[in-house]
């Protein structure tokens, strides 16, 4: 049997009971901690734990053994939103948008989403899997090691299948849990310009009962936004994938609050991601729990626009997750170390809060907290090891250092240098 053995960990950190599946509002700040302690893994799950105190009956020279002196043991960071599977940057639109124009002047000229499915379109397939592969490895180097990936840079059948089939191969391929989210409804492909019921009917008589036919994703997502898709159409898409058992994960007020938060938490969405511009219907819409309010700073961060109200949707007893965002337009970046920092330091989520934020309850926004996002006997075995430091507070303050010593994937010591 496989087993690996860490001891003298400074702290292991969310050592939640396998009973509490997210936290929310005030609870969003006990990060369970047990200082001085020691874990041991089998076969790729956590099996027991406990303080060095009354250390488990075992020699160390027989067993793979790490000393964490003087370091934290984490859950792997959970990224639960992505578009990590994409053909090619978009660094002149950086250019462009340092030069005056906004996100949205971009993608009017043809630019941002449109430009990355004419790219990812004439693609090979092989070619978008080894890209994508190689920085998904980028990811886990930084400490992720469970991460969802959307589709919506292919909008047509065929293109969206392909970018579907790739995230497929990447589950196959890597040892992290991947989830995959289908989402045609990124933007309106070009050739349906004049007619977007014929793209809607597309999505929802062809390419849902497709994609679930081969089994190729687990969630749907739309792009509910001004001169994107209506709330009525996103309510149509996600009806059409429940039926079908696809939970929604939707994109949602980043740049205008039109309903689409309210109208998500009613048709029983997983989560509601991005969230920069909210009204008061928005919150009390979240105030029940059940929809995973999902923030990803680091796109505030890149494209200049607000921050989420992180303070105000744990005030109102929410869930929040944060993710990356990962994407060539808005995020191209998949450092969830750097989340957690622009958490604490822009969103002023306490380091507690957020180190829950992105391991258990964005765990739950991909619908995984049973089985990673905190170190609880019978998780997977998925871990960060700190480099040394002084407090668990020291690795958001440290912004853009590497905090990170080790990884270990479903019990394995991954090499950062092969990866
Ligand atoms: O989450 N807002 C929509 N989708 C992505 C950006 C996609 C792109 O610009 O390529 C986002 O920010
Ligand atoms: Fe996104």
């Amino acid at each position: 049997m496989a087993k690996l053995y860490i001891r003298n960990a400074k702290a292991l950190v969310g050592t939640h009971p396998s009973s509490v599946r997210s936290v929310a509002g005030d609870r969003m700040a006990d990060l369970p901690v047990l200082n001085d302690a020691w874990l041991l893994c089998e076969d790729g799950r956590i099996t027991a734990l406990g303080p060095m105190s009354s250390g488990p009956d075992i020699d160390p020279s027989a067993v793979q053994t790490i000393d964490a002196a003087g370091r934290y043991v984490l859950p792997g960071w959970c990224d639960p939103h992505t578009h990590t599977v994409f053909a090619a940057s978009r660094d002149a639109e950086f250019v462009d948008r340092i030069n005056g124009l906004s996100y949205q002047e971009i993608a009017a000229r043809g630019g941002g989403i449109l430009n990355s499915a004419a790219k990812l379109r004439v693609m090979d397939e092989g070619e978008l899997f080894e890209r994508s592969r190689q920085r998904v490895l980028g990811m886990i180097r930084q400490g992720t090691t469970a991460l969802e990936i959307k589709s919506g840079y292919g909008l047509s059948e065929e293109s969206e299948l392909k970018m579907l089939r790739v995230i497929r191969r990447l589950k196959e391929d890597l040892p992290i849990r991947i989830k995959a989210t289908l989402l045609a409804a990124h933007a309106l492909p070009k050739e349906y310009a004049s007619d977007r019921q014929a793209y809607l009917d597309l999505i929802i008589k062809r390419i849902i009962p497709r994609v679930v036919d081969e089994g190729l994703a687990d969630h749907i997502d739309v792009f509910c936004e001004t001169n994107y898709f209506t709330v009525h159409e996103m309510l149509r898409l996600l009806e059409a994938g429940s039926a079908l058992g696809l939970a929604g994960k939707v994109h949602v007020n980043q740049f205008t609050s039109i309903g689409g938060i309210p109208a998500a938490v009613t048709a029983g969405a997983l989560s509601v991601d991005h969230l920069e511009v909210m009204e008061e219907e928005d919150y009390t819409a979240l105030s029940g729990g059940s929809t995973i309010p999902t923030l990803l700073p680091s796109c505030s961060f890149f494209l200049g626009i607000p921050y989420a109200p992180a303070r105000r949707l744990i005030a109102s007893g929410a869930p929040v997750a944060l993710a990356t965002d990962h994407n060539p337009g808005s995020a191209p970046s998949g450092n969830m170390n750097f989340v957690v920092s622009l958490a604490c330091i822009k969103l002023r989520m306490l380091p507690e809060e957020a180190m829950n934020a992105a391991t258990l309850n964005s765990a739950a926004a991909m619908a995984l907290s049973d089985e990673v996002g905190s170190l609880t006997v019978g998780k997977r075995a998925d871990l960060i090891i700190t480099r040394p430091m002084p407090s668990l507070a020291y690795l958001p303050y440290a912004f853009g250092t590497v905090p990170i010593e080790q990884v270990i994937v479903h019990g394995q010591v991954i090499d950062l240098n092969d990866v």
